[in-house]
Order: structure tokens, then C-alpha cells, then sequence
């Protein structure tokens, strides 16, 4: 379904009163049991789901229907550069979870599942897309939700003299989550708690345990002085505030997570003025003259701050893709999709890497701008949360959660906060024998 809300096109905002409009669920399990032969005829289908919404304003997926339509939002996730692979998504039913306990051991289990460490059959690192989908929105009420915009981010602190440790991104919702109660170490790669809210609840906090958050110490293959600057990051990217739309069904809380490309940490988070700001530590590092913007040398640190990303998830067997061999999937994707009668929407701004664009194939062509539905979608007021881990403005009070009392908002760890977290982070070669190493 192509719909208005793209780019230039205002957005579509979605009202969380509304119920769900039959069109767009029979569009999209025309669309399911279509391509699902296995699923039989959808004619008996659409009356059950016809009187579903009719009765209660909206209906329920069958778990075949929320795999296939999680997927497809993912095959439809325009800025997506990893698309190739949005069939193998493992798609983890947990509508039936309502507490902020409940939620949280579950997220715990999907970053688990997500990051090879959850089974001793499989290798800590060999990352696999999951998402966890929560109980759908219900038409006039309240649902649950996580503020985080990821499962797992570092904190920032802003210090005195007006410097930031850790990372910037995250100051203001650092200090929510440390107003709601919560101590970090006031390092540089603190990991945040995750806050969950739920009607009945208000927001909880709680602190991942250290099997859930898997992270690789950055070092470089060449420059020894490099493992100093004391740089990591985690291994796994989990969008944590996008609403799942499937067949007019909203899911607001269904966290989901692929493998990293080397450029989102070397190229953005390490390294955009706002963020880590590493380019100008590495240059000097490098020793390279950078009195003038055209000796490159902002280009020259930047390749080498992903070389030892790449190298680094490498060497500890830690799954991650590089910009060149994501950008050949891509265009195999989209010659899979033209084979199968489909054009892949697709951001150009998006999808072309941060860095050497047009040494990528995907540079060298425009994509058709549309939006799909099923899909994910970034509200207002989640990217809002995320940024400042409160409610700056509470519109329409029937439209959120009930704030909790604020001894509730206050009785936070459920999950006791370890005062000193040893490293997450994985052995180092020196412990475990390391990956082969490339030359
Ligand atoms: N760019 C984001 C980050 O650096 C992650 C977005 C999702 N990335 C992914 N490879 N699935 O944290």
C-alpha cells in the first residue's frame, strides 16, 4: 500500500483512538495469504477479522500472520541497507507478557537469542535479527511501551565545564533516568537502563545483566596506541520506540535488532562531532597536519577509526558487515525483489553509507520514495521520550499511559543496579584465541 508520509508529504499521524480500518487489514492479508499457499483461502478469514473489528475495534494476528507481516515491515523499512535478508527475521510472539517484569525478562531473552549468547550450542557474536512483538494497541487505551530508542545505548554526563562524557546523544535522557533514580559509573560507556512503562505500572527501570549486553573493545590492526584511546561498543543495534503497524494493527512495543555495518559506529556514532567526536583524536593520534582541511586528514583518521571498528568485531568473531559488501546485498535485494514483481522503496539519503558514498554501488542510482505498509514507524512524542526521557507535553492525556504516583515513578531497580559492573566485554584475544587475522 502506498501512502502518503514521505519526505516531503506531511506524515501521517497515527491515532491511537482510531479503530482499525478493515481496508488496510484486508489489504494486507490479501497480501499474506497470497504469497502463503499454506495458509488457505482468506475469504473465511476476512469475515472472522470483519467481525473481530466490528465487536472490538480491532482483531488478532495469528501468529503466521505477525511473522509474515514483521518481516514484510522490515522489507519495506526504506532506510534499510540490510534488507537481503528480511526472511530470516526470528519473530518472537510475546503478546501475552502485560508486566514490566514480564517485558523486561523477555528483552533480556531477545538480546540473548540476538547476540549468540543465549544458547551453548551457539557462539557468543553470531548475531541474528529478532524481533520481540508485545501486545498490540487497543483502540481508547493505554499500552505499553519502552522510552529507550535503543535496547542498548551508552549514557552521556554533561560535566562542568560544559564537556560530555560518554555520549552526547543521551545527556538529557541520562539525567531523566538519573532523576527516576538510577546511579551510573559516570564512564564513558556506561550502558543505560532500559524503561519500561506499562498502564498499570508507570515507568520502571531496569539494568540489563551483563549476558545481554555483548561488547567488543576497539583496537587497531596496525596502530597499537589505538587500544588506549579505550573505545568499545556494543554488538548489537536494537530499535526499541518504532511502532509496528501490520494490517492497521499497531504494535508500539516490539523491539527489533539486526548486525551492525562497521560505518554506523566508525562513521556516526564515534564520530560525528556530536557524538564521540573521535576524528580529531585519531588525526592527532596519526600525527597527520591538520591545519588545513585539504591535507584530508578528517578523511584519512576517518578511515582508520572503521578499519579498527571491522577488525576489532573480526577478532573476537563478533558478526558485522562492512559498506561495500552491504551495498552489493542491497542491489542483489533489489534484483531479488524486481524477480518477484516488486520495486524496493528505498532513501537514497539512507542507504548511501556516511562515508566514501561513491565507491558504493548504491550511490550510483535513485530509489523509488514510497511508503509501505506493513511498516515501522518513528512517532512524535516516542522520538521525543528518547531524546528526553520524560513527557515535555502531555497533549492528549487519553492518548498516554496514566503518569504513575511519583513514589512509584521512584521505586525503581527491580532489578538490583550492581554498583561496578566488571567489563561486558568480550575476552580479549589474549584470553581467547582470536579470529584469523587478515593481512
Ligand atoms: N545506526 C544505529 C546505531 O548505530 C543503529 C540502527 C540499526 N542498525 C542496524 N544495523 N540494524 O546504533
Amino acid at each position: 500500500m502506498t501512502t502518503p508520509g514521505y519526505r516531503d508529504m506531511p506524515p501521517e499521524t497515527w491515532d491511537p483512538d482510531a479503530s482499525v480500518d478493515f481496508a488496510e487489514a484486508e489489504e494486507f492479508l490479501r497480501m499474506c495469504y497470497g504469497d502463503n499457499s499454506k495458509l488457505g483461502s482468506v475469504e473465511p478469514r476476512l469475515a472472522v477479522v470483519r467481525a473481530q473489528i466490528a465487536a472490538t475495534g480491532t482483531y488478532v494476528h495469528t501468529p503466521d500472520e505477525l511473522a509474515y507481516g514483521a518481516r514484510v515491515a522490515w522489507r519495506n523499512s526504506s532506510r534499510c541497507i540490510g534488507r537481503l535478508y528480511w526472511r530470516s527475521l526470528v519473530v518472537l510472539d510475546r503478546r501475552r507478557a502485560r508486566t514490566p517484569e514480564e517485558i523486561f525478562a523477555l528483552i533480556v531473552r531477545h538480546l540473548c537469542m540476538a547476540g549468540g549468547t543465549a544458547a551453548a550450542n551457539r557462539e557468543p557474536g553470531a548475531i541474528r535479527p529478532v524481533i520481540s512483538v508485545f501486545p498490540q494497541a487497543q483502540p481508547g487505551r493505554p499500552y505499553a511501551r519502552i522510552w529507550n530508542e535503543q535496547l542498548i545505548r551508552y549514557a552521556g554526563y554533561r560535566d562542568v565545564n560544559g564537556g560530555v562524557t560518554g555520549d552526547p546523544r543521551a545527556v538529557r535522557f541520562t539525567e531523566s533516568m538519573r532523576d527516576l533514580g538510577w546511579r551510573g559509573k559516570g564512564d564513558a560507556f556506561d550502558v543505560l537502563p532500559v524503561a519500561i512503562e506499562t498502564p498499570a505500572h508507570g515507568v520502571r527501570l531496569f539494568e540489563l545483566p551483563e549476558r545481554a549486553v555483548l561488547e567488543v573493545p576497539l583496537v587497531h590492526p596496525e596502530y597499537a596506541w589505538f587500544a588506549e584511546l579505550g573505545l568499545r561498543w556494543h554488538a548489537v543495534p536494537a530499535i526499541s520506540n518504532m511502532r509496528l503497524t501490520i494490517g492497521g494493527v499497531h504494535y508500539p512495543l516490539a523491539p527489533f535488532n539486526g548486525w551492525y555495518m562497521g560505518t554506523e559506529i566508525g562513521a556516526r556514532n564515534l564520530a560525528d562531532p556530536d557524538r564521540y567526536n573521535m576524528v580529531p583524536v585519531v588525526a592527532k593520534m596519526m600525527g597527520l597536519d591538520t591545519s588545513k582541511p585539504r591535507t584530508l586528514w578528517r578523511d584519512r583518521a576517518l578511515v582508520e577509526l572503521n578499519r579498527a571498528v571491522l577488525w576489532s568485531f573480526e577478532r573476537v568473531g563478533v558478526k558485522i558487515t562492512d559498506h561495500h559488501t552491504e551495498s552489493d546485498r542491497f542491489l542483489a535485494h533489489i534484483g531479488n525483489e524486481a524477480k518477484a514483481g516488486r520495486e524496493v522503496p528505498a532513501d537514497w539519503s539512507w542507504i548511501v553509507p556516511p562515508m566514501s558514498g561513491g565507491a558504493t554501488g548504491v550511490f550510483h542510482r535513485y530509489y523509488r520514495e514510497s511508503d509501505e505498509r506493513p511498516n515501522f514507524y518513528l512517532d512524535a512524542d516516542a522520538r521525543a521520550l528518547a531524546i528526553h526521557g520524560h513527557r515535555a507535553h502531555v497533549a492528549h492525556p487519553e492518548e498516554t499511559a496514566p503518569a504513575a504516583p511519583p513514589e512509584q515513578q521512584r521505586r525503581i531497580p527491580t532489578q538490583p543496579i550492581p554498583p561496578a559492573a566488571p567489563s561486558r566485554m568480550l575476552p580479549s584475544p589474549t584470553l581467547r584465541p582470536a579470529c584469523p587475522v587478515r593481512h
